[in-house]
């Protein structure tokens, strides 16, 4: 592997661990004003000291992120659609093209690039012929491409479809892929030749989604690129303490509750 590409992933994943706590803030791409990110500087300053990686959009980085952070970027280089386009077609979503240049992700000194791909839907082609240019622009230039595995209105986020998505992904050359836990995640890492890092998905109570994280590293994942059960929680620096003490030091559920519950007031 180039000594650039080892160097970028060395910086993702912590060497000691081999995993990454990577915080998800990339939402306002199709979202908008997320619950939690409207002052997104506000809100991921505390938290970046205990973060591994800060995953988020080029706007979002020049206007929120100073240059003198020293933190791994994983920048979001896909997208083009919104949570009102089309609205009565299904698969709206996943029209997605890729949004940023190499060139500009270079300049950012990013450590990392995202791509969504949404298989099964109406654009699928078109989402992993998105990763799979990314994927070449990656390797020329020594950046590793996260494949954001995203899910259409219409797919279940069972085993049968992750995996798919995710075999693919790495088959197509994502250096990292990210997908959702499910029962049989174990599976999803036996046939995934990449690393894996789960997202956390919805707001659920703090204790279910140090489960979750628990549970995924518990069977593999490599880690976890979580957003809205960190920022949104009424306890974000202590989530995501929590959620470093499981996915680094392999902390029980009861422990890293431990570092939450008080701040809850539970
Ligand atoms: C989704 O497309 C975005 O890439 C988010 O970064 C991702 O969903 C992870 O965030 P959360 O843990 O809030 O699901």
């Amino acid at each position: 592997m180039d000594w650039g590409m080892a160097n970028r992933l060395g910086r993702i994943f912590r060497p000691d661990s081999k995993r990454t706590v990577m915080l998800a803030v990339d939402h306002g791409y199709f979202l908008g004003p997320t619950s939690g990110l409207e002052k997104l500087g506000d809100t991921i300053a505390p938290l970046l000291p205990h973060a591994d990686c800060l995953m988020l959009t080029r706007g979002a980085l020049r206007q929120w992120v100073p240059p003198t952070t020293n933190i791994p970027i994983m920048l979001r280089v896909s997208g083009g659609t919104s949570i009102v386009s089309n609205d009565n077609e299904t698969s709206a979503l996943s029209n997605e093209s890729l949004s940023v240049s190499m060139e500009d992700a270079l300049r950012l000194n990013v450590s990392g690039v995202a791509v969504s791909i949404f298989v099964g839907t109406e654009h699928e082609r078109q989402t992993l012929d998105n990763l799979s240019q990314m994927v070449d622009l990656g390797e020329r230039h020594g950046v590793p491409v996260l494949a954001v595995t995203a899910v259409g209105r219409d797919m279940v986020r069972e085993l049968r479809y992750l995996a798919l998505c995710c075999r693919l992904s790495a088959e197509l050359g994502a250096h990292i892929v990210k997908t959702y836990y499910c029962d049989g995640f174990e599976k999803i890492i036996e046939a995934t030749p990449a690393p894996v890092v789960i997202a956390g998905g919805k707001k659920i109570p703090e204790r279910d989604a140090l489960q979750l994280a628990f549970d995924a590293v518990d069977r593999g994942a490599a880690g976890v690129d979580m957003g809205r059960n960190i920022f949104q929680s009424a306890a974000p620096v202590q989530m995501i303490q929590a959620v470093g003490a499981i996915v680094h030091q392999n902390a029980t559920v009861e422990d890293a509750w431990g570092l939450v519950a008080p701040a809850l007031g539970a």
